[in-house]
């Protein structure tokens, strides 16, 4: 009997898994049968930009979470796919941070060429997992036809993200607010706040880059309200960092050392929660937003059921190549050639991993943790190794940059560890480059 795989979703890591087996394939192994789950019309998960917000055309929560404009936010050297480089993709060495619709295009075009498209059914939501006799049994509805199908799989991979589900605080006065007040997730385009004063709450990478774009497009003044620590970069004269926020009344905002200001929008940069809403208590992953998820042997198998694995649920410095690690190694486990050790070991394992977390001295040491983690898993399985320290190397580089000029970081380059090549700079500086398109990016 053939094994068969359900995967749910079709982002970044979802495709690593697909791209995984079908590299088996490609060697001759006999793979399970394998069928992936989509909700959206298309692959790419949040690198696949809609404008849409609230629901989708179908009436689900709209997943995406990408504005217009984005540009990576760290090195491209730091998320490279080990087996399929940014030269083999462009033909060319490209600068190191890449707007979104050229990352989308990158991780296009691997899973065009590996040619798995046909186990992927798109505009196909997964409604409900359960453990049923033989494995799980998994609830979907097809969109397009408005038909639910019931199918039952030897192993469920949620690969299905988790910076979608944002996290809506509440501040008293919210009600009273002579404007718009909007989560990031909801965020589209910097323009619409062109000459207009700005609250953000966060102080994460949102609240950041959102910060940021909206200062690139003209806004009147950024103001940032922390409710633990400052960003403390060197901002532009037209951003401030206050405390933070206890009140609003119509237009103006208190903040807990007395001062105030008016503003025309709030942007809670509150980050993300992980939900699944199509998974039962037993199955379903409960962790905050770290390096080391709770309930996942080696970051991926969920202890309490070990045929079920989460890709990407970790907070994230390594991405894409980390998420290929993971799919790797959860393939072999599925094909047999990884073994998984008793539940108690398991438990131990990512206890461990939390341990090693929390005496993380800085972020530095978070960015070598989470690439001795990557380094891990790709040694236990064929994925092409890489020269994960020169990706350290990169970040390392790319927070000093950050440090010495926030708007100008991402005006230097890096040094592929797939490579070795040193990426030219952009032909024009960030904050003058408006046209984030991948047919001005790519010209030289
Ligand atoms: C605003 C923003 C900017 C980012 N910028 C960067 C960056 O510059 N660099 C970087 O490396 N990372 C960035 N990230 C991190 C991002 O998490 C990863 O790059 C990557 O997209 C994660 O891939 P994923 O496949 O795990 O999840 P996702 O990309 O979220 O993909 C999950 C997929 O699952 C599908 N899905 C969800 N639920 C269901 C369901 N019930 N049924 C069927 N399908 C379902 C979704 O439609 C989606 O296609 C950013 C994240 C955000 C929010
Ligand atoms: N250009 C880009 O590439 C780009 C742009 C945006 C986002 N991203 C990605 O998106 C992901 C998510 O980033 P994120 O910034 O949205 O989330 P995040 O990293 O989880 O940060 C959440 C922030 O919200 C704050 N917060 C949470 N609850 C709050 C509350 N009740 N009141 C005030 N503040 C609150 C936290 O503050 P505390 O510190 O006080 O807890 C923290 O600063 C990251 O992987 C990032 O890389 C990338």
């Amino acid at each position: 009997m053939v094994k068969r795989i359900c995967i749910i979703g079709a982002g970044p890591s979802g495709l690593a898994q697909l791209r995984s087996f079908q590299s088996a394939a490609e060697q001759g192994v006999e793979i399970p049968e394998i069928v992936c789950y989509e909700k959206q019309a298309d692959w790419g998960g949040l690198w696949r930009y809609t404008w849409r917000t609230g629901v989708d055309e179908h009436c689900n929560p709209c997943h995406g979470s990408m504005y217009r404009y984005l540009w990576s936010n760290g090195p491209k050297e730091g998320l490279e796919f080990a087996d399929y480089t940014f030269e083999d993709h462009f033909g060319k060495a490209i600068a190191s941070y890449p707007p979104r619709a050229v990352l989308f295009d990158y991780i296009e075009g691997r899973v065009k060429k590996a040619g798995v498209r046909k186990w992927i059914r798109f505009n196909t939501v997964v409604r409900d997992v359960r453990t049923v006799e033989g494995g799980f049994e998994v609830t979907a509805r097809d969109c397009d036809s408005d038909t639910e199908t019931r199918e039952i799989f030897d192993h469920v991979i949620v690969a299905s993200g988790h910076f979608s589900f944002p996290n809506v605080p509440h501040y008293p006065g919210f009600e009273t607010f002579n404007g718009r007040i909007l989560h990031a997730h909801d965020f589209r385009d910097a323009r619409e706040f062109e000459g207009k004063d700005l609250l953000l709450l966060g102080t994460s990478y949102s609240a950041e880059d959102i910060g940021s774009q909206c200062w690139k497009y003209g806004c009147k003044s950024v103001t940032v309200a922390h409710r633990t620590a400052p960003m403390g970069f060197d901002w532009p004269d037209n951003w401030q960092e206050v405390p933070k926020l206890e009140r609003v009344d119509r237009k103006t905002a208190y903040f807990s050392d007395g001062t105030s200001k008016d503003v025309d929008a709030i942007i809670l940069c509150t980050g993300y929660r992980h939900h699944f809403p199509f998974l039962p208590d037993d199955l379903r992953l409960k962790t905050t937003n770290r390096l080391a998820s709770s309930d996942l042997y080696k970051g991926v198998v969920y202890a309490g059921n070990p045929d079920l694995f989460y890709l990407g649920m970790q907070d994230q410095w390594f991405t894409f190549n980390m998420f290929d690690a993971q799919a790797w190694w959860v393939r072999d486990v599925i094909l047999g050639r990884i073994a998984l050790p008793d539940a108690a070991t398991m438990e131990a394992d990512w206890k461990q991993r939390q341990a090693d977390e929390d005496v993380l001295a800085d972020d530095y040491a978070c960015i070598a943790y989470q690439g001795a983690y990557t380094l891990e898993l790709i040694a236990e399985t064929d994925y092409p190794t890489f020269d994960v320290e020169a990706a350290n190397q990169a970040f390392y580089e790319w927070k000093k940059h950050k440090k010495k000029g926030i708007m100008e970081f991402r005006d230097n380059g890096y040094v592929s560890p797939m490579t070795g090549t040193k990426a030219p700079p952009h032909h024009t500086v960030w904050k003058d480059a408006l046209d984030d398109s991948l047919e001005d990016y790519l010209k030289t």
